[in-house]
């Protein structure tokens, strides 16, 4: 079910209403105001001018650089990377309305709340585990790895004991079922006996991107033999790939200092926090997410890849930077020497060694090429050609001409290989590159955007403020030729019909779930328009799209008469044809006069 319908447009619109976008949006970042429009730094991508416009009269906000855009629930959806429902609920507490969420909902939100309930139970069991007894032996290995009292605090490291009773006897008593401790990975049948999950082991509580405990890593500390780390399985409310770990609090020192700072395992986010660098968040060892990338790209304008030393570190870098790259963002790299890890590193060679490394990275470019030096030999032509062809590749992921070409003369440089030769076999893979997208361009998409299409968009802009122009749009125009404006149309159409007016904070509401109608509502509310219109205008865009339905007409007849070969229907089309192009000629004359 979809969670955004769980109230009805109206309920979320009287929340919507209790609250005034600029005084919210105010809250989290200064605003100047400038007439109807206010200003503010965009905290959805890396900028310092004020390229956010937060619109009073049509209760949104728009960043001209980035192309964020939407009402006050996405503003804090997205600020606070909490669910759509969830900035629903915010807003409503704040202004003492009463929220009843409809059955389903409920039901999915009591299993989430019971979720956080287990889990904050196990977290404090664990804790307090630590200082039993049976602790000292744990604290005694935390200590030899110079994991500090503040540490251990600051991350909540725990103890599950050697008693596989400990916790499930204690959710039981709580009143939780067996079913839900399964479902919820804290416990499972084993030899016909209901036992804990985690037994005997340090216990790493991994945290959502709210700062609540949503799994568990669990690491051995007595013994060698069975595997380093156990963790929590995927559940409904943790999956690793959507979170990074400690990211709850390293989101707003990262945004002050500027700069994020990745590593690969949650233990390297610990020392690094020990000696005071707390600007930092771990992967946990997987590959690196696509939700992962988005969500560094906006902690910080500066990311630090800080991988393991080995060549496994050095890959999933590499890895990581081309996938940036895809995204426009130029991450830093620290190669770390001896095949150690940022936490090994730290213990060996100190503080100011690690600072110093951080204050002095890599760029994106260097270290891909030096990664693709690694093991070649420049003397052999074979490796030195080999590197040349991976190398264009590289090139070819260059956005930046001024960046590609002195990266080109580089290596034309370091291999001693006419730079002319590499630019034309850059070109060469290029032109191969077009060939195969050479699909064609969406339309309304494309820049080249025809007069026509550029009415359409404007009678929509229109549409989404004033009532009056759906009404002409339902008479007159009924229908635009371009696929994206006609459904967008059609939507607020609908809107309109169903609840009586038109209001495009209101109306994005509907469109959270489809990301096509969603980015079309961005292009068209983006437009440098005025509120408001005068009618000549109006008439003059209902005039071009008319005019294009017919142009589009003929092109579809003209089409159908090539493609038939029954000659009575050919003549007929052709009548058709004739018709429609006496019709805009008319049209044109009209105009002309
Ligand atoms: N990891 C995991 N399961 C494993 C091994 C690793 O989930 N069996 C994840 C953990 O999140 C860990 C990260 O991958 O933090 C990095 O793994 P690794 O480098 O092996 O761990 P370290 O951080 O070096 O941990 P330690 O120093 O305690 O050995
Ligand atoms: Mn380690």
């Amino acid at each position: 079910m979809n969670e955004n319908y769980a109230l009805s447009t109206e309920k979320l619109n009287e929340i919507r209403t209790s609250v005034d976008i600029v005084d919210v949006i105010s809250e989290y970042l200064p605003l100047t105001g400038r007439g109807r429009n206010f200003f503010g730094v965009c905290p959805f991508h890396d900028d310092h001018s004020p390229s956010m416009s937060v619109n009073r009269e049509r209760q949104i906000y728009k960043c001209f650089s980035c192309g964020a855009g939407g009402n006050v629930f996405t503003f804090i959806r997205d600020y606070e990377n909490i669910s759509f429902m969830q900035a629903v609920q915010k807003i409503a507490a704040k202004s003492g309305i009463p929220l009843q969420i409809a059955s389903e909902s409920e039901q999915s939100f009591t299993k989430r709340n019971t979720y956080h309930e287990m889990y904050a139970i196990a977290c404090k069991l664990y804790t307090n585990n630590l200082y039993t007894e049976e602790g000292l032996e744990a604290i005694d290995y935390l200590e030899r790895r110079q994991i500090s009292k503040e540490a251990r605090k600051e991350f909540e490291i725990g103890l599950s004991l050697k008693n596989s009773h400990l916790l499930t006897g204690l959710l039981d008593k709580k009143g939780f079922k067996k079913e839900e401790m399964v479902q919820n990975g804290l416990a499972h049948y084993k030899d016909g006996e209901f036992r804990d999950n985690y037994f005997n082991r340090i216990m790493f509580p991994l945290f959502d991107l709210t700062g609540k405990t949503v799994g568990f890593s669990a690491r051995i500390y007595r013994s060698n033999d069975a595997s380093k780390y156990i963790n929590t399985k995927e559940t409904e409310f943790f999956k690793k790939g959507e979170l990074l770990y400690h990211y709850h609090k390293a989101k707003n020192i990262a945004r002050m200092k500027e700069q994020v700072i990745l590593v690969e395992g949650f233990m390297d986010v610990i020392r690094l926090f020990t000696i005071g660098i707390e600007n930092v968040v771990a992967s946990m060892g997987t590959a690196v997410t696509k939700e992962q990338l988005l969500l560094l790209k906006k902690m910080g304008k500066e990311i630090i890849l800080l991988f393991d030393g080995d060549e496994a570190g050095r890959h999933a870098a590499y890895k990581t930077s081309s996938d940036f790259m895809k995204m426009g963002v130029y991450p830093k790299i620290v190669v770390l020497e001896d095949n150690l890890d940022p936490d090994e590193y730290i213990l060996k060679y100190g503080k100011e060694k690690i600072e110093y490394k951080i204050a002095h990275p890599m760029n994106t470019i260097d270290f891909k090429l030096e990664y693709l030096k690694e093991d070649k030999n420049f003397s052999s032509p074979l490796d030195k050609a080999n590197y040349i062809s991976s190398v264009i590749e590289e090139l070819n992921q260059i956005t930046d001409p001024i960046l590609r070409e002195t990266t080109l003369l580089k290596i034309s440089e370091e291999t001693a290989f006419d730079a002319s030769i590499i630019r034309s076999q850059l070109m060469d893979i290029q032109d191969t590159v077009k060939q195969v997208s050479l699909t064609p361009q969406k339309e309304g998409s494309s820049l080249k955007r025809n007069r026509y299409q550029e009415a359409e968009r404007r009678l929509v802009f229109y549409m989404l403020n004033h009532e009056e122009i759906i009404e002409l749009y339902k008479q007159k125009v009924k229908f635009l030729s371009t696929e994206t404006y006609r459904l967008l149309a059609k939507e607020i159409h609908y809107f309109y019909e169903e609840h009586g007016y038109i209001k495009e904070a209101d109306f994005i509401n509907v469109l959270l779930e489809d990301n096509e109608l969603l980015n079309t509502f961005h292009e068209i509310t983006s437009l440098d328009l005025k509120d408001t219109y005068k009618k000549e205008e109006i008439d003059e865009y209902i005039d071009t799209i008319y005019e294009y339905k017919i142009i589009k007409q003929i092109d579809y007849l003209k089409s159908e008469q090539k493609k038939t070969v029954d000659q009575e229907k050919k003549k007929k089309l052709g009548d058709e044809i004739l018709e429609l192009q006496i019709e805009l000629q008319k049209k044109k004359v009209w105009e002309e006069l």
